[in-house]
C-alpha cells in the first residue's frame, strides 16, 4: 500500500499584505496557507490597515501582527531583522503599485519595505491595483526591477474589479497563490533534485494470523527524518513499518510489515543518492508462519525455530547500486560507540546515529541524544549531540548531509 501526503508544514511564511481592496482576500489567504500547515507571520502596512484589521489578521494567523517600525514592544520581542529572517519565505499579497514601487527603490521609511531590505529570503510577490495603473510603466519598470533582483512574480489575472473598471490587476486566485508557494517549497531546497529512501520503524514477523515478534520502535526519529529530507527538497521514498506515526508531508510512503518485504522495497526504491536505515529491523523471524492460529497444547513448552533476516543496511551499503551516502542506526544499552564503530565497519555504511537505549529510553519519546559517527578517510569521527527533539536531530541531520553534497 502506498500513500502521499503533502503540505507546507513546518514552513514558515512572513506576509507583508499593502494597501489595496484585495486585502481582504489575504485574510482567506491566510487560512488557506494555514490549512496546508504553513506558519504564517503577518505584516500588515499602514495602508492595509485602512481596509482590513489588525484583529482578523491577529486571530486567522494566530500570530502577532506587525505594524510599526517603531514599536518599542516588537523591538523587545522580536526586531524588525529577525522577522525578516525568521522566516521561510516572504509572499507580498496584494502587493500595491506603492509597495512595488517603494521595495524597487530600496525605501525603509516603514516595517514592510525595512523588512524586504533586510530579509535574506526569497520573495514572491503577488500584485494587486487597478488596470490602468497595472499598465503604467513606472510600475512596470519596478516590477522589471524586483524581477532582475530575484522576485518571484505571482501576476494579477483579468476580469472586473472592485472599482468598476475590467482588464488585468485582479490578485492571482488564493489557491493558484496557495499552489506556487508550495511549488516553490518542493523545488527549493539544499537536496533539490536528490532521491532520498528512508526506513523508519520496526518490523513484525509473524508467528500466525494474529501474533508477531515485533520491538517497541515507534518510527518517530525515522518518519522525522524522512520529512526533513523532504522539506530540504529531496524525492523522499518513506518504507514503514507498523507505527502510528502519520505519514510526513511531502513524502511518499511504501508500508511494509516484515523483514523482508521492507528489503524489497527498498531495493524497489533504488537509484537513489540518499539511503537513511532508521528501522529497527527485526534480526530474526520465526522459520515457519502458520496459516492458522496456534493452539496451546497444555504439555510441551514450545519452541520456536528463528532465521536471520536480511541485513538491509547492509545489503544496501553493499550493493552494485549504492546510494552516494548510506547511514545507518545504532540503538545500543552498552559499550555503544565501541559496538557502532564496529558496526559502521561490518556493515559498510558510511555515517552510523548512535542512540543509547538502555532502561528502555528513546523508544516513544520526543527526544533522543545521539552521537554521529562518520567515516572520513581512515578514521572516523564521533560528535555526540546534546539532547533534542527527534524533529530538529533530524533537522540537523539532513544539515549535515546537505553540505555533504554541496
Ligand atoms: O545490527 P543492528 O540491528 O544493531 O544494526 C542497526 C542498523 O542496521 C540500523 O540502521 C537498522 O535499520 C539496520 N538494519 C537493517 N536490517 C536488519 C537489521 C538492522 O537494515 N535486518
Amino acid at each position: 500500500m502506498a500513500t502521499v501526503s503533502s503540505d507546507l508544514s513546518g514552513r514558515r511564511i512572513l506576509l507583508i499584505i499593502s494597501g489595496g481592496i484585495a486585502a481582504y482576500k489575504a485574510l482567506d489567504l491566510i487560512r488557506r496557507l494555514r490549512d496546508t500547515g504553513a506558519d504564517v507571520r503577518c505584516i500588515l502596512t499602514s495602508g492595509g490597515a485602512q481596509f482590513i484589521t489588525p484583529l482578523s489578521v491577529a486571530a486567522l494567523s494566530e500570530n502577532k501582527v506587525h505594524t510599526d517600525i517603531f514599536s518599542l514592544t516588537d523591538e523587545s520581542e522580536m526586531g524588525h531583522i529577525r522577522l525578516a529572517r525568521d522566516c521561510d519565505l516572504v509572499l507580498i499579497a496584494p502587493a500595491s503599485a506603492n509597495i512595488i514601487g517603494r521595495a524597487a527603490h530600496g525605501l525603509a521609511d516603514d516595517l514592510a519595505g525595512t523588512v524586504l531590505l533586510a530579509t535574506d529570503k526569497p520573495i514572491m510577490i503577488a500584485p494587486a491595483m487597478n488596470p490602468v495603473m497595472w499598465e503604467n510603466k513606472a510600475v512596470q519598470e519596478n516590477l522589471g526591477i524586483l524581477k532582475k533582483r530575484g522576485y518571484t512574480l505571482l501576476s494579477p489575472g483579468a476580469g472586473d474589479m472592485a472599482c468598476g473598471e475590467t482588464g488585468t490587476g485582479r490578485l492571482a486566485e488564493v489557491p493558484d497563490i496557495v499552489k506556487a508557494v508550495s511549488a516553490f517549497f518542493l523545488q527549493g531546497g539544499p537536496l533539490k533534485g536528490l532521491k532520498a529512501l528512508v526506513t523508519s520503524g520496526p518490523t513484525y514477523e509473524p508467528l500466525d494470523p494474529v501474533r508477531f515478534i515485533g520491538n517497541r520502535s515507534s518510527g518517530k526519529q525515522g518518519h522525522a527524518i524522512a520529512e526533513a529530507l523532504a522539506l530540504a527538497g529531496a524525492h523522499v521514498t518513506l518504507v514503514a513499518g507498523p507505527v502510528k506515526e502519520p505519514v510526513p508531508r511531502l513524502v511518499h510512503a511504501v508500508h511494509v510489515q516484515t523483514a523482508q518485504e521492507m528489503l524489497d522495497a527498498c531495493l524497489k526504491a533504488l537509484p537513489v543518492d540518499i539511503a537513511v536505515c532508521a528501522a529497527a529491523v527485526a534480526d530474526y523471524r520465526p522459520e515457519e508462519t502458520s496459516d492458522t492460529k496456534i493452539k496451546k497444547t497444555g504439555k510441551e513448552p514450545m519452541t520456536v525455530k528463528l532465521v536471520q533476516n536480511p541485513d538491509i543496511l547492509a545489503t544496501l551499503s553493499q550493493s552494485n547500486r549504492r546510494p552516494k551516502l548510506v547511514i545507518g542506526f545504532a540503538a545500543e544499552t552498552n559499550d555503544g560507540l565501541e559496538n557502532a564503530k564496529k558496526k559502521l565497519a561490518n556493515k559498510g555504511c558510511d555515517w552510523l546515529v548512535l542512540n543509547d537505549v538502555s532502561g528502555g529510553k528513546v523508544f516513544g519519546q520526543d527526544s533522543n541524544i545521539v552521537t554521529l559517527l562518520q567515516k572520513n578517510g581512515a578514521g572516523v569521527s564521533a560528535d555526540t549531540w546534546p539532547e533534542k527533539d527527534k524533529k530538529e536531530v533530524a533537522r540537523d541531520l539532513v544539515a549535515q548531509i546537505a553540505a555533504s553534497f554541496k
